[in-house]
């Protein structure tokens, strides 16, 4: 963190932030404090954190399982409860396995299992090429390709099949609920992020048919899915051939899905 090179008024940062509804007003104000270099930027950070937009987005990174991640604006904010998901992937992958994070978004996921597992083979794809701008600015550095395309079209054609285990937290908010979400991801985050379609499980139901092909046999997808939608996306899992166990965190609010291609 860089040392503050001006003297913030504290406590009127607090109190902007606490009256514009910010449930951790003083844990902002540090950061917002933190990541200005003049009082003119933090008056400009506070002004746009008030007025509604992301923390995120404004200090251009996230917490997410011990690791800061870059976020881009318009590109998904991982989520706490997603550690859910990603212990659960972790949990199911073999030594040494060959990895996909689809739909990555910042690529948070890909990160975090970088330095869980010692995965021979690790990438990461998204649709939106904010994201994967995102993702890359993350990933590169630890020589993750991160491909752009719809799903598992942008992959290497040899990985079709050797697969051990991809992670794919794809949108799954039912189209009619998307209004209904916070503004912060309402406005900020990508349509393409947030609508699952009709039922939320229509981008859900095109990563179990592909990872049925893309998996090995014995590999593993996981996904997350609100709770509500578990029963109906273990159906469609079982659909695809494969064989759903169905993990949940309630202290995250957070439901996942292991789902094994047998054989
Ligand atoms: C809920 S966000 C999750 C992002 C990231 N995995 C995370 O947990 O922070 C869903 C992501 O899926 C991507 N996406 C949506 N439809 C897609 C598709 N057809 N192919 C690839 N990516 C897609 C979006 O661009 C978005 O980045």
């Amino acid at each position: 963190m860089t040392p503050t090179l001006f003297s913030p008024d504290r406590s009127a940062v607090v109190r902007r932030l606490r009256a514009a509804g910010c449930v951790f007003a003083e844990d902002e104000a540090e950061l917002l404090i933190a990541a200005a270099d003049s009082a003119e930027a933090l008056a400009d950070l506070v002004d746009r954190r008030v007025a509604g937009l992301p923390l995120e987005h404004l200090l251009g990174w996230a917490e997410f399982c011990g690791l800061r991640v870059a976020v881009d604006p318009g590109v998904f904010v991982p989520r706490g409860r997603t550690a859910l998901l990603v212990a659960a992937a972790a949990a199911v992958a073999g030594p040494a396995p060959a990895v996909l994070d689809l739909c990555c978004g910042s690529g948070a996921a890909a990160l975090v299992l970088h330095g869980r597992l010692a995965p021979r083979w690790l990438a990461a794809a998204d649709l939106d090429p904010a994201a994967v701008a995102c993702a890359r600015r993350n990933l590169a550095p630890l020589g993750v390709p991160v491909y752009q395309g719809d799903l598992f079209a942008p992959l290497p054609a040899e990985w079709r099949g050797r697969l051990d285990l991809v992670v794919a937290n794809a949108p799954y908010v039912p189209s009619g609920a998307v209004a209904m979400l916070p503004a912060e991801a309402r406005l900020y985050e990508a349509p393409v992020a947030l609508d699952g379609g009709v039922d939320g499980l229509a981008v859900l139901r095109r990563v179990a048919a592909g990872a049925a092909e893309w998996l090995t046999p014995g590999g593993h997808l996981a996904v997350e899915v609100s709770a509500g939608q578990v029963g109906a996306l273990c159906a469609v899992l079982a659909d695809a051939g494969l064989t759903p166990t169905v993990v949940r965190d309630d202290e995250l609010e957070a439901t996942a899905v292991t789902a094994r291609r047998p054989g």
